[in-house]
């Protein structure tokens, strides 16, 4: 009888023991899990405010390039239409600088593009922002014109027919590209909301 006591006692003890391991060791992956969460997030800080502070140098200093095809693309790493949208630039003439960054939205709310005209990466050229998937011709009426009224152009969203978005060449439709000021009054630029030949839909 004594024995079984001493047994069923001993058994208890070690379920005990494992059960008190199994919580510290848990405690202990979440404790770790914390701490490296707490440091990629200042990391991750650290990195935005660096890459927001270039894209406003980059801005500045575009202002005084001297070749007028140089334009500085902020864009996420996983992005394909704004590579292809690159593509089409190059294409075009323009030569480009691209920076790859996981906090565009920082850096485009830093650049001062506003809320309404955002897509997926932004350029700067000439001092001007080219917020989405603006047609290379946009661009260049910009540059000729150099209005000075307007902070830059965007085509807000991803509008399907639209150089970056479907296969190059094809002429830009169904959307309108808009020149937009630091006020976040926009006004369009061009329409492309009737152009006829594309008859991609
Ligand atoms: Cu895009
Ligand atoms: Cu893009």
């Amino acid at each position: 009888m004594k024995v079984w006591i001493i047994l069923i006692l001993a058994l208890a003890t070690g379920l005990i023991l494992v059960g008190c391991t199994q919580e510290a060791l848990k405690a202990d992956v979440s404790g770790k899990e914390k701490e490296t969460v707490n440091v990629a997030e200042k990391e991750e800080v650290t990195v935005a405010e660096d890459i927001a502070d270039a894209a406003k140098a980059d801005l500045e200093s575009s202002r005084l390039e001297t070749d007028e095809f140089a334009i500085t693309v902020y864009k996420s790493p996983n992005c394909g239409c704004c590579t292809e949208w690159e593509k089409h630039l190059e294409k075009a003439g323009f030569k480009i600088t691209s920076k790859k960054t996981d906090s565009i939205t920082l850096v485009r709310k830093e650049l001062g593009v506003p809320e309404k005209m955002q897509s997926c990466h932004t350029g700067i050229i000439a001092g001007y922002l080219v917020e989405g998937h603006v047609p290379a011709d946009d661009i260049k009426k910009l540059l000729k014109d150099r209005p000075t009224e307007i902070a830059g152009l965007a085509a807000p969203g991803m509008p399907k027919n639209s150089p970056g978005m479907q296969s190059e060449g094809k002429p830009p439709k169904g959307y309108e590209v808009l020149s937009f000021d630091s006020n976040g009054s926009s006004k369009i630029f061009t329409s492309y909301l009737e152009s006829p030949g594309n008859t991609d839909q």
